[in-house]
């Protein structure tokens, strides 16, 4: 595999790609369509975990890379994690499993939500589930709902991996308003998702495009592609610092149908200043 280019740049299209994205224009989703697919985006998600069961996602083993925040910490305290839209706990299992294998007394206490009643069901049917150590729960995060669970002003570290691109971009102040109360001041917010001009938004066909860079899978959820700048002013409207926001390149070999494929991704980390004056 070839390491990955880290890039503040936004990706150049080609011609043959510039005239993909105008052939998207020709069908958008129609309003009404739009419309339902936000009302019925849970059912959606969760027939999503019907049919996939826990096969679909991979286990992040890339995240203490990535991000160094979630390694263990030598003081010894123990800090406190969201990871919002958990899906069926790719990213907090292999943590807690490597937490637990150091029998470290330190390190987190995870809380893990998700919109998908299935996808719930799914982390707390885990071998490692034990509410010492992890605590999981439905709820949409563009509402009140995780403030019922979990305190404010209480977390060191929230992760939001691939889960913002599955909301409606008219939401995502709220989303982020959220954490910003449930994060401790100097707590951190861990971001990774699609990035602008991703090989998977210049294959949309026609009738799939839903507003600038939204769109419409197959199955009914959906899907955005961010911008560097755009999401580093959406954290900065809201009171964040941006400590880290690039796009990352990455180039992965698909053995079996022998193509690459280039990805793009946008990952950065934002923190909740310590002084709010
Ligand atoms: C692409 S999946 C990513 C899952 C997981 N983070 C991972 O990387 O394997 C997006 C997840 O976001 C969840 N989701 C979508 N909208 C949500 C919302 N409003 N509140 C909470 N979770 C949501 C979905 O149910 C789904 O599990």
């Amino acid at each position: 595999m070839e390491p990955d280019i880290i890039t503040a740049n936004t990706k150049e299209l080609s011609e043959d790609e510039k005239d993909k994205l105008q052939e998207q224009n020709k069908r958008m989703v129609s309003e009404f369509k739009a419309k339902q697919l936000e009302i019925d985006a849970q059912r959606h998600w969760d027939l999503f975990y019907k049919r996939n069961e826990t096969r679909f996602f991979k286990d992040r083993h890339w995240t203490t890379r990535e991000f160094q925040e979630l390694l263990g910490t030598a003081q010894g305290e123990k800090r406190s994690l969201l990871e919002v839209g958990c899906g069926v706990g790719n990213l907090v299992y292999p943590l807690l499993e490597e937490q637990l294998k150091e029998e470290r007394q330190e390190g987190f206490y995870f809380y893990a939500c998700d919109f998908s009643p299935r996808a719930v069901e799914f982390v707390r049917a885990n071998e490692l589930y034990d509410t010492k150590h992890i605590t999981a729960f439905q709820c949409d995060i563009t509402t009140q709902q995780v403030h019922e669970h979990i305190a404010e002003n209480s977390l060191d570290v929230c992760t939001m991996i691939f889960v913002l691109s599955a909301i409606h971009p008219d939401k995502f102040s709220q989303v982020l308003q959220n954490l910003w109360k449930l994060l401790k001041p100097g707590g951190i917010v861990l971001f990774r998702d699609y990035g602008l001009y991703d090989m998977a938004q210049l294959r949309f066909k026609p009738g799939h495009k839903i507003a600038e860079n939204l769109y419409m899978r197959q199955d009914g959820t959906r899907s955005y592609y961010f911008e560097q700048e755009q999401l580093a002013q959406l954290f900065s409207s809201q009171g964040f610092q941006v400590l880290n926001n690039n796009y990352v390149h990455r180039r992965t070999l698909n053995l079996k149908e022998g193509i690459d494929v280039p990805r793009i991704f946008l990952q950065g980390k934002f923190s909740k200043p310590l002084d709010e004056s």
